[in-house]
Order: structure tokens, then C-alpha cells, then sequence
């Protein structure tokens, strides 16, 4: 045992040693196997070319590669800001003096297999990247489409600038999948209204960090900008303005297109039976009247369970929503539901009696359990906050639980290690975010705390471990708007992106600190006006943000 183990020790040294590999590449998330070496081959920007091998017309993959022509071959910080011409290099190196230099890559061939049209839970993000200097060539491989586009990505950041059009990509071989399937990031448009070209941004920042899922928490008590066809009102009446704090079917559309041509998939949440304050402005009679003393006091509360009226106006605009939002899953909220308002109202009292339902969380449960019928008699299935399973709601076996509490306290795991046991055991999915409130801001490198938080560090079978199928960063908006969703949110939510794709044992903040600035750098030089996140420090193109 001890003989055979050193062996294969030595087998492992000597590769290290013959190919030059350290199992590190400049990539963020970092892949989950890649080497590579000193040998490099030298692309010339302007007569590169990107072949795609697929069976039928894969417009997202046409799509990709249109955008990693941009990405890959940036020579000047132009895309930064506006005074950003200079170029980094203004000269052509003459590589051919250096015994690294293996020649000329002219081109990458990028395999697909099958190309799917709508990204979703269980899709297929597996790809290979080999880029071979003895024959100079190199190619990407991949089952699906979703694949072929984070190969993409990865090879754009593998490729360095070192002369006018002149670019130099390493020897390098990748094996890469996601360690989670479900990688997402939620958006608060309610609180703050955000433009749609900050979402879109916000977009191209999850794909240069792969991340999959865009979460928006479309509206909640103080604005509706959704535009229902089927509910005009509650845009006209609940939004801050009707005109230019909205978004038209056409935006959403438009939205949800960015997104799918980055794979990314679009999960929308409509909150209810708390949140709802502004649905209330458009559409009358949906909400808890609260009583004072016995008296109308003239505020309101939840969505009133004891009216049907209610479930007749939700059946109508899920059913609008869900053909709106191609994704199979749906976010139906369900957290911090207040109950006071609900005490105070007689007729809910008298309901409760006629019904036998004894406590508010039970009255709860009779709400959410028809909202879930409603939603699963349109065919679409639900991921619910964590407080719905905690009052034993009845679930769909395919129901995700996501898991927020505890992101306020100092000792976040204290709470969210027994609640992940608690949902797995029962069998259900879920995902994390309770270390993932990104709105909440401190002094520091806190992507740190943001790396390091390990979603399997419950105490859990394997069985149970699978079923956490991921995370998620929340950036809710309350101080947040269009002039810092981005510089807050990055390159804080890269830490996130890389511990849900990333080898566990990715799990030093020290190794993954190089990186993790020049992941930094790279979304500055790409045009995104990026925060600092790690003390002092500079990116090449700092000078023309
Ligand atoms: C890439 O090649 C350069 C030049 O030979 C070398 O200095 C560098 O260490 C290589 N990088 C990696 C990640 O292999
Ligand atoms: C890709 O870019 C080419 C050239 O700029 C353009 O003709 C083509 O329509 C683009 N394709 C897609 C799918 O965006
Ligand atoms: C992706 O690759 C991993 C590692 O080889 C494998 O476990 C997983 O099943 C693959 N995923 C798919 C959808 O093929
Ligand atoms: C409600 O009744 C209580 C007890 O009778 C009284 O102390 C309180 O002032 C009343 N509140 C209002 C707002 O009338
Ligand atoms: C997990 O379940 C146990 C047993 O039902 C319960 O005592 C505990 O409060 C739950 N933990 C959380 C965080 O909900
Ligand atoms: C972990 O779970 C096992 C099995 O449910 C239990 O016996 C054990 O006490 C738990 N350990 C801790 C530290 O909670
Ligand atoms: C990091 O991962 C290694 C195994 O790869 C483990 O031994 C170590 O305890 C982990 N460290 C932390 C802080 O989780």
C-alpha cells in the first residue's frame, strides 16, 4: 500500500515536472481539472477563426462566439470608459526569440452535440478545452450548448494581449463541469427600480463568472413594475411611475433573450401573501383590511386568505406569468408573512372558525397550500422560501427550498447547517443563501466570508448533501439602485460564483486571492464599473473608469 502510493507519488511529481503543470489557470470560476504549460501559441486577432461542428443551426452557439470575439481580444481599456485608448501594447513582440513560443494558433473548433433552446434546472454545462501546441490547434467539446458557451468563457480569459492584434494563449487542457447546477443570483426590482440596461449588465456579469440563474424579485410592497396584459391596474396604480418605472412584456422578453443567450436562466418571483402592499393599489380587495379596537384603521395587511376572490385574481395572472417566463420553475415567496393584520380582522376570525383552522401559521398553510395547487395545475413547478416548509405546508416532491434565515446574524451557520439537514431529510431540494446577502455591506475584503461559506458543511449523508443543488447571492435593493447594482454586487458575487462551481478544495482565500483581483481587473477591462474588493491594489485599466 505504502510502496504503491509512493510510486504513484512520483508519477505525479514527474508529470509535474516534464509538462510543467500546477494545476492552477487564470480563470475565475477556476475549472474543475486543467493544466497547462510554459509553451504558448501566438493568435493574431484579425484572422482568427472560430469553427462551429454541430449536427443543426445552433444560434446560441453563433451567439457565443460573436461575443467572445469581443471578450477574448480586448487591447485597451476603450470598453472602461471613455478616455481609455491607450493601448496596452503598441508595438509586435518578436515572440520567435523565446523557446516557449510554439507557433501559431489559428483558429478554435467548437463541438456541440445538441443545442437546446431554453437553459433550465438540470441542464448540461459540461464541456472540454484543449489547446494543443504541438499541433496547433484547439477545440471545445460539449454535449449541450450550455457547455460550449462556459468554454467559451473560459477561453476568452486564458487569452492575454502582448502586442497590437498579437494575443498568446498557453498550452491547456481542461475537464470542466459545475459543482451545483443551480448558481443564481436574485435582483430586487421593487424596492429600487433598476433600467433594463443595468440588468442586462448585470447579466453579462454572471456569464463572466458563470453563474446561472438570474432570480428577480420582479415586485413586493413598495412598487409593481411588472405590466400584467391581463391586470393593466397593477402597473398603472402600483408601480412609482406607470411610464418609465416598468417593464413592458417587450422588456421582459427582451430580458429574458439576454439572459438565454448566456444560459442563464430567468426565475421570476411573485411574492405573496406578505410583500404585497403595492398589488393592492391596482387591483381592489385583495389585501387584509386592519382593525384597530375593533375598527377599520385604515392600513393593510397581507393578501386575505378567506377571500376567493383572491385565488380567482391569482390563478388569472399566474397563468399569465407562467407563460410569460419559459422556466419551469416559478418562485412563489412565502416568507416573513406579519400576522398582526391578520388578528385584528374579524372576518378572518370568523373564517378561521367556520374552517377550523386554529392558528395563524395554519391559516398560512390553508393560503399557500392553494397558491401551490393553482400554480401546479399550470404544469410549472415552485422553488418557496424556507418559512413554507418550516410550517409544513404540503409540498411537490420537486419543490426547492431556499434558505435565507440567519443571513442577519454573526453566527449565520447556527442556523442554516440545521435548517439545510432539516429540508434534505425530508427529502426536499435546496439552496443556500443565507451567507450570500450581499446587500448587507461591511468594511473589508468580505468576499472572503463569501468564499469560504460551504453549503455541504452540514451535518448530512451524501444522499442528503446531493440534494442541495445550490446557492444563490441576494442583492435586495433597498440601497440600491441603477448607480451601484454593479459596482456593489462585483466582484463581491464572484466569491459566490466560484465556491458553487469550483472544487471544494478550492477553499483559500490566499491561493484564490490573484485570481480573484485579476477576475477583478478583467470585468473593468470588459466595461463594467466594478468596486475594489481587496484593500489597495490597481488594474491596468483603473485609469479610465
Ligand atoms: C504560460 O506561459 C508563460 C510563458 O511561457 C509562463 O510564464 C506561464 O507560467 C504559463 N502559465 C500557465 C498558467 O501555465
Ligand atoms: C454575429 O456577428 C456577425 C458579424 O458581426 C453578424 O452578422 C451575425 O448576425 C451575428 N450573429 C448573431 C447570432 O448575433
Ligand atoms: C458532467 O461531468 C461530471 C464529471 O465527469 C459527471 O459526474 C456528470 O454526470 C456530467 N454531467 C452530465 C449532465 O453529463
Ligand atoms: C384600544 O383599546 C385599548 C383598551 O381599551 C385602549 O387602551 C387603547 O387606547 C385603544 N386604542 C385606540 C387606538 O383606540
Ligand atoms: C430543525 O428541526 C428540528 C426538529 O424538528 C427543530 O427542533 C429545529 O428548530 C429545526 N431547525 C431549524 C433551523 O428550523
Ligand atoms: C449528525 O447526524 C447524526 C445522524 O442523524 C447524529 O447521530 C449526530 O448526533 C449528528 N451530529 C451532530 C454534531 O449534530
Ligand atoms: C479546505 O479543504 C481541505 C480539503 O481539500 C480541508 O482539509 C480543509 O479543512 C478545508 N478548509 C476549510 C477552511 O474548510
Amino acid at each position: 500500500m505504502y510502496a504503491l502510493s509512493l510510486v504513484q507519488l512520483y508519477v505525479v511529481y514527474a508529470l509535474i515536472q516534464i509538462q510543467g503543470l500546477d494545476g492552477e489557470v487564470d480563470v475565475w470560476p477556476h475549472p474543475q481539472s486543467a493544466t497547462s504549460s510554459a509553451n504558448y501559441l501566438q493568435i493574431d486577432s484579425t484572422k482568427f477563426v472560430f469553427t462551429e461542428k454541430t449536427v443543426e443551426k445552433c444560434d446560441l452557439l453563433t451567439h457565443a462566439i460573436n461575443r467572445t470575439k469581443q471578450l477574448a481580444f480586448i487591447e485597451n481599456c476603450a470598453k472602461a470608459g471613455v478616455r481609455g485608448y491607450k493601448p496596452f501594447h503598441n508595438y509586435v513582440r518578436n515572440l520567435k526569440l523565446d523557446h516557449n513560443f510554439k507557433g501559431v494558433l489559428s483558429g478554435i473548433e467548437v463541438e456541440v452535440k445538441t443545442c437546446e433552446q431554453i437553459p433550465h434546472l438540470e441542464m448540461n454545462e459540461n464541456y472540454t478545452l484543449v489547446i494543443d501546441s504541438k499541433t496547433g490547434t484547439a477545440h471545445i467539446k460539449s454535449d449541450a450548448i450550455w457547455g460550449a458557451i462556459r468554454g467559451l468563457e473560459t477561453f476568452s480569459q486564458l487569452i492575454s494581449n502582448v502586442g497590437h492584434h498579437q494575443f498568446v494563449v498557453n498550452e491547456t487542457n481542461i475537464i470542466d463541469f459545475p459543482r451545483f447546477g443551480y448558481r443564481g443570483m436574485l435582483v430586487d426590482t421593487s424596492r429600487h427600480y433598476l433600467p433594463l440596461h443595468v440588468l442586462y449588465e448585470n447579466l453579462d456579469a454572471m456569464a463572466y463568472n458563470k453563474l446561472n440563474v438570474f432570480h428577480w424579485h420582479i415586485v413586493d410592497e413598495q412598487s409593481f413594475p411588472y405590466v400584467s396584459k391581463k391586470f393593466p391596474d397593477l402597473s398603472l396604480k402600483g408601480a412609482y411611475n406607470p411610464e418609465t418605472h416598468v417593464y413592458t412584456p417587450e422588456d421582459v422578453k427582451n430580458v429574458i433573450e439576454y439572459a438565454r443567450q448566456r444560459g442563464i436562466r430567468v426565475l421570476v418571483e411573485f411574492d405573496t401573501p406578505g410583500h404585497t402592499l403595492s398589488w393592492g393599489k391596482g387591483q381592489k380587495d385583495i389585501l387584509t383590511e386592519c382593525y384597530t379596537n375593533g375598527t377599520k384603521n385604515g392600513k393593510y395587511g397581507p393578501l386575505d386568505p378567506s377571500k376567493d376572490n383572491v385565488y380567482t385574481f391569482l390563478e388569472q395572472l399566474f397563468a399569465e406569468v407562467s407563460t410569460t417566463f419559459p422556466d419551469q420553475y416559478f418562485h412563489l415567496g412565502g416568507d416573513e408573512v406579519d400576522f398582526s393584520c391578520w388578528e385584528s380582522n374579524p372576518n378572518i376570525k370568523k373564517f378561521m372558525n367556520e374552517k377550523g383552522i386554529k392558528t395563524y401559521s395554519k391559516l398560512e398553510d390553508y393560503y399557500m397550500q392553494k397558491v401551490l395547487d393553482i400554480v401546479k395545475k399550470l404544469d410549472k413547478s415552485y422553488i418557496i422560501w424556507e418559512e413554507v416548509f418550516n410550517n409544513g405546508v404540503a409540498l411537490k416532491p420537486d419543490t426547492v427550498v431556499h434558505v435565507w434565515i440567519g443571513s442577519w446574524g454573526t453566527d449565520k451557520e447556527k442556523y442554516w447547517r440545521p435548517e439545510l439537514h432539516n429540508v434534505t431529510v425530508k427529502g426536499y431540494r435546496a439552496i443556500l443563501s443565507s451567507c450570500w446577502y450581499l446587500d448587507l455591506i461591511s468594511y473589508g475584503s468580505d468576499w472572503k466570508g463569501y468564499y469560504t461559506c460551504e453549503p455541504h458543511s452540514f451535518n448530512g449523508t451524501e444522499e442528503q448533501n446531493k440534494l442541495v443543488i445550490g446557492g444563490e447571492a441576494a442583492l435586495w435593493s433597498e440601497y440600491i439602485n441603477a448607480a451601484n447594482l454593479i459596482s456593489r454586487t462585483w466582484p463581491r458575487a464572484s466569491a459566490t460564483a466560484e465556491r458553487l462551481w469550483s472544487p471544494k478544495s478550492f477553499n483559500s482565500t490566499e491561493k484564490a486571492a490573484k485570481r480573484f483581483h485579476r477576475q477583478n481587473c478583467l470585468m473593468i477591462e470588459r466595461g463594467l464599473r466594478v468596486q475594489p474588493n481587496e484593500g489597495p491594489g490597481y488594474c491596468q485599466c483603473d485609469y479610465a473608469l
